[in-house]
């Protein structure tokens, strides 16, 4: 019997004047696994986790975490609840340190607002401790409590998208969202974040990420949804994804993604 679902979607979508850039979309994400969320460009995948994380409001459909409606709840609300996510680009304070990085990362986030967290000072300073240990175990996590204190500036493209998963990770999630987690870099980066991925599930993590390397996904992934125009046209194992007829003729039927779907072929071989 498989577990339970983590997140359920029901009929999630929303559109932007006449654009529906999410279109009934039903899924689910298992806790304990790695979802992946692919597509072509434009599909709706990034819209998606805008719509999972609070930043938009879905203009129809449902959102349920641990069974709980979260559907309206605002972006530090879906945080509370476990839900955190890192962004497809992420901004990095080149001259603070790494953990001052991820302290402010990481307040941003799950205080209703900047101004709000600007303005509450005392409270502020009284957080500050409990802050700095949450950030500290955050950087633990993703290997980088060595590089602390340096200028978060200074560190490697792939150190850079760790910091933005130890934002991510300080307000301890329960499910992480990765928004192109390999985009801009190299193939041993992407061998190390891989790693990395699969650690933190090992730990309990669950994971959902929106990804264009194909090979990533299909050696990583548990699960994948394939998003086209904003609408699911499947959600299987790599294998069952590789061979689905719709999921060939989206990538083939595309210019600038064909043949990504031939590679991933191989990958999941042993599916
Ligand atoms: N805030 C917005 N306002 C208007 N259109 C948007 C907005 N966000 C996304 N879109 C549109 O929704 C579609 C899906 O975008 P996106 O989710 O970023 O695609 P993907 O991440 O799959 O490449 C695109 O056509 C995009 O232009
Ligand atoms: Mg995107």
């Amino acid at each position: 019997m498989p577990e339970a679902p983590l997140l359920e979607v029901q009929d999630l979508g929303i559109r932007f004047g006449g654009l529906h850039a999410v279109r009934d979309v039903t899924a689910t994400v298992r806790p304990g696994q790695i979802t992946a969320i692919i597509g072509p460009n434009g599909a709706g995948k990034s819209t998606f986790f805008n719509l999972i994380s609070g930043f938009y409001r879905p203009t129809s459909g449902q959102i349920r975490f641990l069974g709980e409606d979260i559907t309206r709840l605002r972006t530090h609300e879906v945080v509370a609840r476990g839900i955190a996510r890192t962004f497809q680009t992420t901004t990095i304070y080149r001259e603070l340190s790494v953990l001052e990085g991820v302290m402010i990362g990481h307040r941003v986030r799950t205080r209703a607002g900047l101004l709000d967290a600007l303005l509450r000072t005392g409270r502020e300073r009284r957080d500050e401790a409990a802050s700095r240990e949450g950030a500290m175990r955050a950087l633990e996590r993703v290997g980088l409590a060595p590089q602390a204190r340096r200028p978060a500036g200074a560190l490697t493209q792939e150190g850079q998208k760790r910091v933005g998963i130890a934002m991510a990770l300080a307000s301890d999630p329960r499910l992480l969202l990765l928004d192109e987690p390999a985009a801009g870099m190299n193939p041993e980066e992407t061998v190390s974040l891989m790693a990395l991925i699969r650690e933190l599930v090992a730990g309990g993590l669950t994971v959902a990420l929106v990804e264009h390397k194909m090979s990533l996904v299909m050696g990583l992934a548990d699960e994948i949804l394939v998003l086209h125009h904003g609408q699911k046209i499947a959600q299987g194992t790599p294998g069952q994804i590789s061979r689905d007829p719709a999921v060939v003729e989206a990538y083939l039927g595309g210019h600038a993604h064909g043949g990504q779907m031939g590679q991933s072929g191989e990958g999941a071989a042993h599916a």
